[in-house]
This record gives C-alpha cells, structure tokens and sequence, in this order.
C-alpha cells in the first residue's frame, strides 16, 4: 500500500521494498503486498469466463468433451497455485508456450490438468521417455489389412484439432527427439511424413483470400487451429539427472519454476488429510520433509524426501495414531536402507531435531488378525490389525477372488517380521501402492504373494531387465500381461529388486510410493 504513494525511484521507496522483503517472510505471502487472486467461473449471456484475480478467459465448448481431464481441481485452491495457474493463463492468451520446471512429482502435472480443466481444453498427453522417438510424436506408419497408413501421433492430433499438448519429463528425451517441434512451437509449422504440411492459422487464411479450401486441400496444407498450446513438464538439469534442454528449444518456451507449495499450504492440506492427528506432529512431520528437501540437504548428498507422499502418509496416521512417526518416515524414506552410514547419521540428526526419534517407545503393528469381505463397500476388505494390545478394524481395496484369512497358507511361515511387514503393507495398502526393497532372497516375493491371496487378487509378475524398454512395457512382447498390470497397478504390489531396473533407477525414489 505505501509503494503506491512512494514514487519508485525514491530512497524511500527502495527502503519500503526492502522493508516488504524483509517482512514478507514473517508475515507469509498475503501479509503484504501480495495480491490474492480469486478463481472464479462466470455465465454470461456472450458465454462463460474464467477469472483468475483481473485475467478472465472465455471459454469454448470442446469438440470432445471426454479428452477434457476432471476432477483435478479443489474446492479451495491455495494461493500459491492460484498464482502459477494465473500466469499459465496469460501466457496462453499470449498465445506462448510454458515450460513448468520444479523437483519430482506430481504437482506440475496437477497444475497443468487443473488449468485445462479450469480451461476446458482438450489434452493431448505424452510421457516421454529414453525411447520416444519423432514417430511417437509425429506420425507413426501402421499396417491394416495389408496396407501401409500413416497414423498422426499426439503432437499433430494436438495442433490440428486445436488441442493442449502435455509434454512430461522433457529432460528424459534424447537429444534429437523434441528438434523435431521445434517449427511447430516457433512458426506452427511442420513438414509430415505423408506430404502434408501443417501450417499456422494465420498464414492459411492469408492464403485462403486468393486461393479455396479445395485447393489448399490439394496442396496438403492443413492448418493449424490457433488454440494449439504446448505445456512442456520437465526437471531441473543439472541438480537432477537428465539431458539438458537445447538453447533452441529452451527459448521457444515461458518458463516457471514451481517448488513445492509453501509451508503453509502444505501445513493445510496435512491438516485436511490427518484430521485426528496432533497438529504439532503433522509440523514436526513437514518440517522433516521440508529439511530433507533443502539445498543444504543435497549438498550432504541426500536424496529428496517424496514430499507428495505425505498426505497419504498423515491419511494412515489418521487411522493409526498410535503409530511411531519415524516408522513411518522410513517408509517413505528408507534411509537405512538406501543410505550410506553418514546419511544414515544426518537424517537421523534431522529426526532428532524434529523430535521424531520415536521408533523405540512407539509400537508398530505386529500382525494381520483378520481379512473378510466388505459388506458395505463392494471389491473391498475390512482387515483388522494388531497394533500394541489393541485390535485396528479398517478397510482396503481388494480384489475379485475369494479372501483367504491370514495364517492359513501352508507355504507361508509367519516370521514376527514378515508378519510386521505384511501389517504395514495393509496399511499403506489403505492410500497407494507400494515398493519392497530388500536383499536377494530375503522374501519379497513370497510375502507379495501372500499380501495378494490374503486379498483375493491375482497376481501377473512382471520380470523387469534393464532392456526392458517403454514400448515393450507398452505394447511390445507382453501387451497382455502389462496392460493388465497397468489396469491394476493400483491394486498391486509392484515387485522390486536387483533386476528391477526400473523401481530402482534414477530418480524412481521421489516418486516411489509407500513402503
Ligand atoms: N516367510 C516365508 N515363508 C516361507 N518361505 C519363505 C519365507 N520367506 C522366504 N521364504 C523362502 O525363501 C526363498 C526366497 O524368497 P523370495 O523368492 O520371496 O525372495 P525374494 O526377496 O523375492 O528374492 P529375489 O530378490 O531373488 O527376488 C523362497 O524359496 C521362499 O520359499
Ligand atoms: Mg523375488
């Protein structure tokens, strides 16, 4: 408020910023200067708009509606996200492409869903990967009954037919792959395997005042709709491992960093998950997290803490309060196993820090009492654990075979320990999938296999070698069997170890779910 009446220049005003800045931190982001800016959707009679603080966006009824993504939205945006979708929207109406650029995990790709929903814009999405190639973006040549087709792949459905294309994880491209848009980001324009050429909306309707469409449609133009939009999702390179992004291509993008929400937005998004746990817990909690995740952290060599985990983690904790907070960071973060002693100590000085070494005097559950079918909820199981003398009843998903109770196999030999672990898979179970990481020969199998038949699931191993690539884990040698997994990944224990490349591979950790 007083930089408006202070004259920019002045000493007095350079004394007001430096006191905004200095004051900012303490006051948090609205205490200032900062502007909220409200998102709201408006019916009017020329059509519907959306508002985000003073930038409003009329909206267009999409061709198809089912390419349109939902339920990415809350119902309270936090500020912080308000502000990254605000500055999406006018770089959009700038008609530029944006490049969100922040650590692993899913909130830039939640970003990006949420402002296209906001939008109502149809998406094209593609991950990409070591093995994407230009024909996975372009065109790709199929066979039908004998016959050669070119069949346009995301990039050119997207720029056709006016659509948002979502490019995720740039920085796992290999080199020659994305050059391949850059005309399209720069001039919308691209030469296409089957003769044709697409060709920006406004250079077609220049030529379309001297020529027809019946012409142009002979020359093999097509136009490219003026709503194409690229929103490119990437990491930091250096800092994470990747092949950096060439200059090129870099400046045909806006881009924006986006680190994880503030403190505060965090702190209320825990809360909502964990509402029967003890806020001071849930703060020492994020403030772990939010320690682990620092500049000062990795310099120390420790990998990230999966931020994005822990309202799943405070979901379990909501269930089980009892339960030891250090156990459960070592389940998001299983620092005696992934680290060396020296990480192992400075995490540990970190837990201690935050009064979090409680693994000792807290208990964890020790066994699986009971599975039976839901009556309630269908494909559901109500499991009951014991945790420190006291029998937990919860529910979990299941699957469509028969339950089998526990201790009722004979080829399973309940270990305390592996009845531990099978309590604890139960539990996370409850919120996402997890990983089992352990040596050779230690179980792993055996004890995924009998979590699963305890819950009526079948099972589709799936061996993972390095040469493994995306399109067989796609639709190469094992379509049958990997489309299954990809259909109830959700309802499996992904099985990890020495061969599993790919749980166990660059930066798999951030995005690991529970243990
Ligand atoms: N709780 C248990 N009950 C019965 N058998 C067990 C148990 N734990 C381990 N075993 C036996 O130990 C052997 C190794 O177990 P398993 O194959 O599950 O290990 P793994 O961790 O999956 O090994 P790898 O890393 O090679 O995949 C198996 O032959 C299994 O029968
Ligand atoms: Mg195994």
């Amino acid at each position: 408020m007083h930089s408006q009446i202070l004259c920019k220049s002045t000493a007095a005003a350079v004394a007001a910023r430096r006191m905004r800045n200095i004051l900012g931190a303490v006051l948090g982001r609205d205490g200032w200067t900062w502007r909220s800016h409200e998102v709201k959707l408006l019916s009017t009679s020329s059509g519907d708009t959306v508002t985000i603080g003073e930038i409003s966006y009329q909206l267009k009824t999409p061709r198809s509606p089912e390419l349109v993504p939902v339920k990415h939205i809350s119902d309270s945006i936090p500020q912080t996200v308000a502000q990254h979708l605000r500055w999406i929207m006018q770089k959009d109406l700038l008609g530029q492409d944006v490049f969100l650029i922040g650590p692993p995990g899913p909130l830039r790709r939640s970003i990006a869903m949420q402002y296209l929903e906001l939008t109502r814009r149809e998406v094209e999405y593609v991950a990409l990967s070591r093995d994407t190639t230009e024909t996975d973006l372009k065109q790709r040549r199929e066979i039908r009954a004998g016959t050669a087709f070119y069949i346009d792949q995301c990039a050119v459905r997207a720029a056709t037919e006016g659509r948002i294309l979502v490019l995720e994880g740039l920085e796992k491209a290999e080199r020659n792959v994305l050059p391949v848009l850059n005309n399209l980001l720069e001039n919308r324009e691209m030469q296409l395997e089957d003769g044709r050429f697409l060709m920006s909306a406004e250079r077609y309707d220049k030529l379309l005042q001297d020529h027809t469409k019946e012409e142009l449609d002979a020359w093999k133009i097509v136009r490219v709709s003026e709503d194409f939009r690229v929103i490119a999702l990437g990491l930091p390179v250096p800092k994470y491992k990747g092949n950096p992004l060439d200059p090129p291509l870099r400046s045909r993008f806006q881009a924006r960093d986006m680190f994880y929400l503030p403190f505060k937005d965090q702190l209320e998004l825990l809360y909502t998950a964990g509402p029967n746990v003890a806020a001071e817990r849930v703060s020492q909690l994020l403030s772990l997290a939010t320690t682990l995740c620092s500049q000062e952290s990795s310099t120390l060599g420790l990998p990230d803490f999966p931020m994005d985990n822990l309202p799943p983690a405070l979901q379990i904790l909501n269930v089980f309060p009892m339960l030891s907070s250090q156990q459960l960071v070592q389940r998001l973060y299983p620092y005696n196993s992934i680290l060396g002693k020296e990480g192992r100590t400075a995490v540990e000085g970190v837990l201690s820090r935050f009064e979090l070494l409680d693994g000792r005097h807290q208990p964890a559950p020790s066994d699986v009492l009971s599975v039976s079918s839901s009556r309630d909820v269908e494909h559901h199981a109500d499991v009951t654990l014991r945790v420190a003398d006291k029998d937990v009843t919860f529910q979990v998903p299941a699957g469509t075979k028969e339950l089998r109770p526990p201790h009722s196999s004979p080829a399973f030999i309940s270990t305390p320990s592996h009845a531990q672990l099978l309590a604890e898979m139960m539990q996370s179970h409850m919120v996402k999938d997890m990983c089992l990481i352990g040596p050779k020969g230690c179980g792993k199998s055996v004890i995924a296999r009998e979590f699963a038949e305890m819950l009526g699931y079948s099972i589709e191993p799936v061996m993972l070698y390095q040469f493994v690539t995306c399109d067989v884990m796609k639709e190469g040698s094992a379509p049958r069997q990997l489309n299954q997994l990809g259909e109830r990944r959700s309802r499996q224990t992904a099985h990890s170890g020495e061969r599993s490349i790919f749980l166990t591979e660059d930066t798999s950790l951030n995005r690991s779910p529970l243990i």
